[in-house]
């Protein structure tokens, strides 16, 4: 069992779950820097206002922006091949509309890209993920304007010449299709309706009308971002990122193969289809319809999109979910992306259904509909670790959730998937995106931080840490 020379092994991470120093070095406030702590049962709240004695998780995250150094070293102490982390727009641009960038920011990011460079590790650029500038909310509700595609472009020109020479992949959105869901809107676009009130994160005041007009002008900005790549370094790959459920019919009934049909088009497969494509599936024309959603193009943005489809395909995977037509069947406990429970699977603390074979399963479907390069760039288990009296912390629950997920990725490359990498997510434990809390832990790497707000923010590995590195330095032959 080994993967293809030079697979891209490494791991996964975002500005605003593990940077902190979030008013330092210039740089302004993002839409998670508005957002509290939150729980497994009590959701985080978004603050329009920051309020004096209330506890903003990302505001110091695990402090990376000052201990970089270290983290990039215990990266390159397990062997990584690549290393995938995002950029905080606000670090460049603080507001989200200047035309100068904050060199500040930007000289941040180069030394952190030097510093991977000095390690052998390829840096992974994720352009957006999660982190819109909240100025731009303020301003023009974020992603529900087009004004949004002349900020995106200006920040993306900035860094696509910064970084020339030194970076090879981008992606250009982070879970793209997280907006065709109601948690997408702030979360991923910036957009707040009845911006005072919907402070619930996760029961927002939904408006698909907002999020699927605010899709297409990412759509336009992707495709452009792409091409704009091209032009200013012919070695640069553009890559899309979505977050994919693998979707089964419940039962063999018709009823359950055509829901889930369409659940699959909405949620797996729209916007891939129109970044990879570079059009629009003809699918969406009847949920449109029926939906009371029209999407309003310029003339030239078919053009557009023609002309920029992405080089390769990228996904985040966590779980499976299953689809019912009849109303009767609840849904699924806790999956966080719908659905009903699977009777064949357990889920994680979180409830989310763990399903490595589904992995295999959708890496064949993917690379099959559009025959490029395709990377996992997020998978993981989210859990609760402890420290033993011997500051040891045994993570077998983790090991056993990857080794089966990198079973099957190996599986898929038999099946002839073109896969060329793999990124689990958190690589070092941070704070969670749809809850807000320290608690729920991915990494190889234990964070000594709380959601109280105690804790030093040293750093120790994890059994798990030795078992990725032996994984990465036998090339996915040992798997313990
Ligand atoms: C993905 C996101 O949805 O899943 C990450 O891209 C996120 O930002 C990860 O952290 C895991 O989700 P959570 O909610 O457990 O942090």
């Amino acid at each position: 069992m080994s993967f293809p020379k030079g697979f891209l092994w490494g791991g996964a991470t975002a500005a605003n779950q593990l940077e902190g120093g979030w008013n330092e070095g210039g740089k302004g406030i993002s839409c998670p820097d508005i957002c509290t702590g939150g729980s497994h049962t009590q959701s985080k709240r978004i603050t329009p206002t920051l309020e004096e004695g209330t506890f903003y998780p990302s505001h110091m995250a695990i402090d990376h922006y000052h201990r970089f150094k270290e983290d990039i070293a215990l990266f390159a102490k397990m062997g990584f091949k690549v290393y995938r982390f995002s950029i905080a727009w606000t670090r460049i641009f603080p507001n989200g509309d200047e035309t100068t960038p904050n060199e500040e920011g930007l000289k941040f990011y180069e030394d952190l890209i030097d510093e991977c460079l000095k390690y052998n590790i390829e840096p992974l650029i994720t352009i957006s993920h999660y982190e819109v500038p909240f100025g731009l909310t303020k301003k023009c509700n974020a992603w529900a304007s087009r004004e949004m595609i002349d900020y995106y472009m200006n920040y993306c020109k900035t860094i696509f010449e910064r970084y020339k020479g030194k970076v090879k992949y981008w992606l250009t959105f982070n879970e793209i299709n997280s907006a065709t869901m109601p948690m997408g809107a702030f979360l991923s676009q910036g957009i707040l309706n009845e911006q005072e009130k919907s402070t619930d994160f996760t029961n927002q005041v939904d408006d698909p009308q907002l999020r699927f007009q605010g899709l297409h002008h990412q759509f336009i900005a992707s495709a452009k971002a792409v091409q704009l790549a091209h032009e200013i370094d012919p070695d640069y790959k553009v890559g899309n990122m979505m977050i994919y459920a693998t979707s089964y019919p419940l039962t063999c009934d018709p009823d359950d193969i055509i829901k889930n049909q369409q659940q699959n088009h909405i949620m797996n497969y729209f916007c891939s289809d129109v970044q990879c494509r570079g059009y629009y599936p003809t699918y969406m024309k009847r949920y449109f319809k029926e939906n009371n959603i029209e999407v309003t193009m310029e003339p030239g943005d078919e053009e557009i999109l023609k002309a920029g489809p992405v080089d390769f395909y990228t996904f985040s995977y966590y779980m499976s979910v299953c689809q019912t037509a009849d109303p009767t069947k609840g849904a699924g406990e806790g999956n966080i992306l719908g659905g009903v429970a699977n009777p064949y699977l357990k889920a994680s603390d979180w409830g989310w259904q763990i399903d490595p074979k589904g992995l295999r399963y959708s890496l064949n479907e993917i690379y099959d509909r559009y025959q490029i390069p395709v990377m996992v760039v997020e998978n993981g288990l989210g859990a609760y670790d402890e420290i033993e009296a011997d500051g040891s912390i045994n993570d077998d629950y983790r090991i056993d959730y990857l080794r089966s997920h990198i079973e099957q990725m190996h599986e898929a490359i038999l099946d002839g998937v073109d896969l060329i990498g793999y990124t689990p997510w958190g690589c070092i434990d941070l704070v969670s995106a749809s809850t807000g809390e320290y608690a729920k832990r991915y990494g190889f790497i234990y964070v000594e931080r709380y959601d109280d707000g105690t804790g030093d923010f040293s750093r120790r590995e994890k059994k798990s840490f030795n078992w990725y590195k032996k994984v990465i330095e036998t090339n996915g032959e040992d798997l313990g």
